[in-house]
């Protein structure tokens, strides 16, 4: 089994992968993809949209039959390098718990930049309810601008008791 950067001869398998678990193409052919190919065959795909500063993270995608191998682990890998000290963005309903697990976590709406925001996955008829995960953002503030959304309340609360 070999991971590589994907090929314009790669895209109508990708495509046939990603169409069987209802996932996205549009404006596929602007990604950077990399396949995981075993035997000839196309078996797995990932993708980075690049939008400024930032990447998007879509189109993962295993062949049910090779699933639980690591696979899916190895393309992340791979679009990850790629991304190098971009943040990373991933909008999922499908694979939130698993990119937890790999150290992504939820973004809140102004942590999403515009050119993101941009992206296909988010415009049109995508779902602005589904979770959106980052990796490589500093950790959600806490200290003034915590308390200034109210954060104040917490430590408050004993002495509105005692009043
Ligand atoms: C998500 C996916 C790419 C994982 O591929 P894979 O090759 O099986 O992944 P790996 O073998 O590297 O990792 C498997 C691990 O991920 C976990 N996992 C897989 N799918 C998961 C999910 N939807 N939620 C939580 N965990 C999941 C497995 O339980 C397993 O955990 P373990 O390592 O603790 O046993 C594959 O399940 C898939 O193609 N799913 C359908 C398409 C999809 O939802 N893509 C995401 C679009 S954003």
């Amino acid at each position: 089994m070999t991971i590589r950067p994907r090929a314009d001869e790669d895209m109508a398998a990708v495509m046939d992968l990603l169409a069987a678990e209802n996932l996205p193409l549009d404006a596929l052919e602007a990604t950077e993809g990399w396949v995981a190919e075993e035997a000839g065959v196309i078996i797995g795909h990932v993708a980075l949209e690049a939008a400024g500063d930032a990447v998007l993270v879509r189109s993962l995608v295993v062949a049910p039959a090779s699933r639980g191998r690591g696979l899916g682990d190895r393309l992340m890998q791979a679009a990850e390098a790629a991304a190098g000290a971009r943040p990373r963005y991933l909008k999922t309903d499908t694979v939130g718990p698993w990119m937890v697990a790999r150290g992504y976590r939820l973004a809140r709406p102004d942590e999403i930049p515009a050119g993101i925001q941009a992206t296909s996955q988010f415009a049109g008829g995508a779902c602005a309810c589904t979770p959106v995960l980052v990796q490589g953002l500093p950790a959600a503030p806490r200290g003034p601008g915590f308390l200034a959304r109210g954060g104040w309340l917490i430590p408050a609360l004993p002495l509105w008791f005692l009043a």
